[in-house]
Parts: C-alpha cells; sequence; structure tokens
C-alpha cells in the first residue's frame, strides 16, 4: 500500500522549496560505492520516491539516464517543472512495481522515502531490476534539525526547536514506528548482501531565512497530519514556535537567516552476482 500523503499540489511545492538535498559530497559517497562495486559505465540511475525531483537532479551529472518515479502526480508535475536536464525523465508508479526490466537498472536509489514503501516488497523489486553488481542507495535524515546563529543563540533556538518536534510527536505515522534511524539500521542488518555499508551520521548544513526553516517542518507528514486534524491547533503551533525563535534571537523578522543542519544517515548495498 501506497502512503498517499504527499499529494497536494502546495505541499509539492512546499517539497521543492523548503527540503535540504543531500549534499555533494553524501551524492559522492554513493557514486564511490557504486565505482568500487560495479565500476563504469554508470548507465542508469532510477530514483524511487523522488518527490519533487531535489535528489533526482543531483544524479544526472553523473548516469547518462535517470528516471525518477513516484506514485504522487502532484510532485511529478512540480519535479518536472525543474527537471532541466535532458538525461532526466520521470514516471508515475509505485516502488514496489517498477517499470524496469530484470537486471538493468546501474543504481537504485530512495531518498527520504523508503521509510513510507511497502519496504519488503520494494527491497525485492529493487533487487529485481538491479544489473549483478549494482547498489541500491537508501538515505534519510531525522526530524531533530538543529539550527545556529551568530551571536550565541544557537542553544536556547535549538531548545525552542525541541518543543516544536516534541509537539509534532503524536502526529507521527505509525507506519514509520519510533525512530527512523532505527527502521534503517536495522533494513541494513536484514539485507542479505554481503557488500553493504551503513553510516549513521552526516551533516548537511544550509543557510535560510526562519521562515524557510518553519516551511520545512511543516512540510513534514507530522506537522501536515496535526493540519489536516486541527489546522487551527497547527497554525497556533507554528505562530508560537516562529515567535519564540525570533525573541530567542532578538530580532523581527522570519527573514533573519539561520543555519539548519540535518543529520542524514544512509544505507549502500551491492547486489551480489546472481546465484
Ligand atoms: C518525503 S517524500 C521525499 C521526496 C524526495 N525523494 C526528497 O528527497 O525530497 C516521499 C515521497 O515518496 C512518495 N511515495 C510514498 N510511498 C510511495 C510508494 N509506495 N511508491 C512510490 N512513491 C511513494 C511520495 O509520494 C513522496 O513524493
Amino acid at each position: 500500500m501506497a502512503h498517499r500523503l504527499f499529494e497536494g499540489k502546495e505541499h509539492a511545492a512546499a517539497y521543492w522549496k523548503y527540503r535540504i538535498s543531500p549534499s555533494d559530497h553524501l551524492i559522492q559517497q554513493v557514486l564511490d560505492f557504486l565505482e568500487k562495486q560495479k565500476g563504469r559505465p554508470f548507465d542508469l540511475a532510477v530514483d524511487v520516491g523522488c518527490g519533487s525531483g531535489q535528489g533526482t537532479v543531483l544524479l544526472a551529472n553523473h548516469f547518462a539516464s535517470v528516471v525518477g518515479t513516484d506514485v504522487s502526480p502532484a510532485q511529478l508535475e512540480e519535479a518536472l517543472e525543474h527537471a532541466k536536464r535532458p538525461n532526466i525523465t520521470y514516471r508515475q508508479c509505485v516502488a514496489e512495481e517498477l517499470p524496469f526490466d530484470d537486471s538493468s537498472v546501474d543504481l537504485v536509489t530512495a531518498m527520504s522515502a523508503f521509510h513510507w514503501f511497502d519496504r519488503p516488497r520494494f527491497l525485492q523489486e529493487a533487487h529485481r531490476v538491479l544489473k549483478p553488481h549494482g547498489c541500491l542507495a537508501l538515505l534519510n535524515y531525522s526530524m531533530d534539525m538543529e539550527l545556529s546563529c551568530n551571536d550565541g543563540c544557537s542553544h536556547s533556538l535549538n531548545q525552542v526547536c525541541k518543543e516544536f518536534y516534541i509537539a509534532l510527536q503524536p502526529y507521527r505515522s505509525a507506519h514509520l514506528g519510533r525512530s527512523s534511524i532505527e527502521l534503517y539500521r536495522q533494513t541494513h542488518e536484514s539485507i542479505p548482501y554481503p557488500d553493504k555499508e551503513w553510516h549513521d551520521c552526516l551533516w548537511v548544513k544550509k543557510s535560510m531565512p526562519l521562515s524557510s526553516y518553519m516551511g520545512m517542518v511543516e512540510s513534514f507528514s507530522s506537522y501536515q497530519a496535526l493540519l489536516r486534524e486541527d489546522p487551527q491547533k497547527a497554525k497556533r503551533l507554528s505562530e508560537d514556535i516562529t515567535q519564540k525563535l525570533l525573541s530567542a534571537m532578538k530580532v523581527t523578522s522570519t527573514e533573519t537567516e539561520v543555519v539548519v543542519g540535518v543529520r542524514y544517515f544512509y544505507l549502500l548495498a551491492c547486489k551480489p552476482e546472481e546465484d
């Protein structure tokens, strides 16, 4: 069953606008693993659950062709608006039934998406489409993003952020379990490929206005769940947190820049030669 929580046009646009993409360094870690395990050429990469295509576009320089797939037409529409390279295409399909031949794909990625899939079925499907020595890369980041600012207010900012995340915790989908990092770690342990790696901490930092940080948290599924259940409560929470962040920074404008750090964790696994 696909978890269709990302369907609205506005929500899709918020993804493109606010989410923090993997850094070049993180993408390079994935490419280095693929190079080591399979070698070149890099023909086809498939980015599953590509959303608005933020991660998909990062692969385009490195592969002859890149296909982003997603179940949501609104997300794909947004992705198409930003797909400037001729070697990127998008397909609408579920992650558990990918429209690719057996043993035809060099790299399968899922960026901030694998946890939403029917995970055992997706892993089987990734296995089917990967070439021997092709690689699977599952990337995600935890919601406890950290803020920093120039004049020593980072500690108080992060106290407020923590309050925000705790308020949203009850709206976390049951499908995700208690901890995303544990879910990915256990997936890494369960994958029966001998060549695999687990990395539990790679910080990606980005400077943005405070309003964009708020936009990013509001794009998370837990905030969206609260918004559906009680729009007034969601709006009050956002306004309250914004005010507290502004006063911690002793500023009045939500256009004030902050540095947002997200902690990425990821697993890499290489499909062995067929038995
Ligand atoms: C949190 S978003 C991540 C989007 C993008 N990869 C990124 O890094 O910003 C998760 C995406 O997975 C898609 N998705 C969820 N379940 C899916 C499934 N079973 N099959 C295909 N796509 C799915 C959603 O539509 C959504 O676009």
